[in-house]
Formats: C-alpha cells, sequence, structure tokens
C-alpha cells in the first residue's frame, strides 16, 4: 500500500538536500506520496509560527514526516524579524522541533552510529526526549518551597535564594518504562544483542534506583537481550575508544543529546549522521545537522545525511529492504572517495553525490 510523507525542506541548506535525495530515492520505485508543506523561519516572519495550521493538517494526513532543517534565532532577535503588521502582538517563538515532539508525543529520539567506510561499528544511540533533565523545571531565583530543598548547601547559603538556580532532572515510571520497551523493540528489530542504559548510578543513586528497578523487571519479557548499565562518562570514552561493543543504547534527555552529538562526531560529523523521532502514534525524521546558513545556495552540503535519514524513514515505514540498498549505496560512494563533498576530503556538489548514489541503485 502507498505510504504518504508530510516534506517539510524548511530553511537554508534544508530544501537543497531534501531535494537532492528525493530525485535519488525516485530510483528506488516504491509507493510512496510525497506532500510538500511550510515550516520554519520564514513562517514565523511571515504568519507568527514556525509551524503553521496547515502543517498540522498536513501532519495529521500523512504516515510520517521528513523534515530538512530549521532556523532558530535567540529570543531576542526573533520578535525583530516578524513581519511588522504582527509586532506587539505578543507572539513568542516556539522551536518547531520542540512543537513537533511535543504535539506528536515523539519520545524517542533515535541517533544510528555507523562506520560508513570499514564497517566496525553499528550501533544506535536512543535519547529520552520528554523527560530528564530537559523537563522544563529550571528556575533562578528560587521561591519558598524550592529555597527549602537547597538552604542547607554551604553554596546556596553564601549566595541567597536570588543569585541561586536549580534545575530538576524528571524520571518517572511512564516515561521509562515505554524508554526501555522501545529500546528492547529496536534491538531485536535490528539484530542486537546489547542493551546498554546510559546513568550515573553512584552519583544520583536514587533516581538510579528506579531505573534499575524498571531495567530489571522489563528485561524479563526480553531474555535474548544482554543489558547493561554504565556510567555516562565511561560511555563517552568507549565510544570513541571501543564503538565496535555498543548495539542499542539509551539515555534520558542530557546524557542522550550530548552522546548523540558525540555519535555524530564518532561517525564522521554531521554531512553523514541521520535521525528520528518517534512516539507510539507519529514520527518525523531529520538530519542531525542545522540550516548551515554559511553554506545555502552554494550545492556544497553533503547529502548524505538526508539520504541516511530517507534509509531510516524507509525502514520505519516497513520498506526495509529498500532502505537498506539505499544505506548500501551511500556507503559505497562515500568509500570509493571519488564523489564526495568538502568534508569528506573531496570537491563533488551536493547534487553530483546525491546522483553518484542514484547510479549505485540504478545498478541492480
Ligand atoms: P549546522 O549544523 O547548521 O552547521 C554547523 C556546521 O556543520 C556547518 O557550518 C558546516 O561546516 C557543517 N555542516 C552542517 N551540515 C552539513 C552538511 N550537510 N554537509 C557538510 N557540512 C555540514 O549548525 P549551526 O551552524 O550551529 O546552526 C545553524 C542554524 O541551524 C541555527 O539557526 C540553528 O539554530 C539551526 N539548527 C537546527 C537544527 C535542526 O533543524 N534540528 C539542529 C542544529 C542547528
Ligand atoms: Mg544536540
Amino acid at each position: 500500500p502507498t505510504k504518504s510523507v508530510a516534506v517539510l525542506p524548511g530553511d537554508g541548506i534544508g530544501p537543497e538536500v531534501v531535494s537532492a535525495a528525493l530525485d535519488t530515492v525516485e530510483k528506488l520505485g516504491l509507493p510512496l506520496d510525497f506532500r510538500l508543506g511550510d515550516i520554519g523561519w520564514d513562517c514565523w516572519r511571515q504568519e507568527g509560527d514556525p509551524v503553521p495550521q496547515r502543517t498540522w493538517k498536513l501532519l495529521e494526513e500523512t504516515d510520517t514526516c521528513l523534515l530538512g532543517a530549521i532556523t532558530s534565532k535567540p529570543l531576542r532577535e526573533t520578535e525583530a524579524e516578524l513581519d511588522p503588521s504582527l509586532r506587539g502582538t505578543g507572539l513568542t517563538y516556539v522551536s518547531p522541533v520542540l512543537q513537533l515532539r511535543q504535539r506528536l508525543g515523539l519520545y524517542a529520539n533515535i541517533r544510528p552510529v555507523t562506520d560508513l567506510d570499514q564497517g566496525r561499528f553499528d550501533f544506535t544511540v536512543i535519547r529520552e526526549n520528554t523527560e530528564g533533565l530537559y523537563a522544563g523545571i529550571d528556575v533562578h531565583g528560587l521561591d519558598e518551597p524550592l529555597w527549602n530543598a537547597v538552604r542547607h548547601h554551604p553554596n546556596a547559603a553564601a549566595s541567597g535564594p536570588e543569585d541561586t538556580s536549580l534545575t530538576l532532572r524528571l524520571q518517572t515510571r511512564h516515561g521509562i518504562d515505554r524508554l526501555l520497551r522501545f529500546g528492547f523493540a529496536h534491538a531485536e528489530a535490528h539484530g542486537k544483542r546489547l542493551l546498554t542504559v546510559v546513568d550515573k548510578p553512584m552519583v544520583l543513586r536514587n533516581s538510579g534506583n528506579l531505573l534499575r528497578e524498571r531495567l530489571e523487571l522489563i528485561a524479563r519479557d526480553h531474555p535474548d537481550i544482554e543489558t547493561e548499565i554504565l556510567n555516562v562518562d565511561a560511555v563517552a570514552l568507549w565510544m570513541v575508544r571501543r564503538p565496535e561493543r555498543f548495539g542499542v543504547l539509551v539515555a534520558e534527555n542530557m546524557f542522550g543529546d550530548i552522546l548523540s552529538d558525540l555519535g555524530a562526531g564518532v561517525m564522521g560529523g554531521l554531512g553523514l549522521a541521520p535521525s528520528g523521532n518517534i512516539g507510539d502514534h507519529g514520527s518525523y525524521f531529520e538530519p542531525v545537522h542545522g540550516s548551515a546558513p554559511g553554506m545555502v545556495g552554494q550545492d556544497k552540503a553533503n547529502p548524505m545525511a538526508m539520504l541516511l535519514t530517507v534509509a531510516q524513514m524507509l525502514d520505519h515505514l516497513g520498506f526495509d529492504v529498500p532502505g537498506e540498498e539505499l544505506r548500501d549505496a551511500v556507503r559505497t560512494v562515500a568509500r570509493a572517495r571519488t564523489t564526495v563533498t568538502y568534508d569528506l576530503g573531496g570537491t563533488a556538489g551536493t547534487r553530483e553525490v546525491a546522483r553518484a548514489v542514484a547510479d549505485r541503485l540504478g545498478r541492480k
């Protein structure tokens, strides 16, 4: 059956890598219906919302979403860029990526990290997207109840409530359970034997205990998957030194944020790193990189991150064989080094690389 995809090219190099990647995907001849929509900086400036109503409608009507890139600016700059007719109306800019994650309930951020060159490693970082240290409980200047919780800390006592800030790491059974279940299912679906849970249990003892209890319970339903709980700092070290030891990693929001960018670095940079955001009722896929304003319109951006993102989306839609074919074609072109962009040491342009990948697909 035909699957429908909302395509939101967005800002900067987003439209360039999206259009190059979609031309390549056409070669696969899949029953896909791509439906173009608007998102990003121009929507904010002209309409007062980076995700317009018509885009939400499009997302409701489609099976998943492919996003290019978004330009975000510091809050103080956002209002000044609004169309004059919209200024002073109290509109506030909310990051489109955050809006998508929150409204669609996308709690798992999936970052595959593979060695395109030599196939030495192939693991996935799954970052929790909705709670942890980024749950939004982040206060500067403490009221009575919060102050009472920290006033005995000598540094707080020396600073006073007005000059103390507090960020809370929220961890819930609900959030932990669905993340762990997702991690196990992902490991099983991708033939991985090891699930690494990233935490800091010796320092964050009580929240660490909740996580360990839930892991022990849920692991009983998945006897074929080995589990471990590792310290986040140790994981960072091993990811660089022995990336081949990992299968699937799950981590709370901030630990996962940091480790997934480290993963992009281990892979060889932003021009190669794909990602997906998945919930129980929705999903969207985007390369890890942003809109790279310095490269716009120069046909310079590496389209491989977007091509691998499309492959991940194809897996998710159930087209896993074509997804693997596409990854294989990207791998072949990356290894050959003859047609690659500047970030991989070459001189080829965005469209040329995408065409080289399409040629590989055509050769089967
Ligand atoms: P960026 O990822 O856009 O670019 C950083 C640098 O990485 C570029 O200057 C370039 O050297 C390299 N790079 C990125 N993509 C590449 C590609 N496809 N091929 C080759 N090299 C590539 O990050 P930056 O410059 O910090 O942010 C630019 C804008 O993007 C900002 O407005 C930021 O808020 C936004 N952003 C959006 C993200 C998203 O859409 N999820 C993620 C990160 C940043
Ligand atoms: Mg990040």
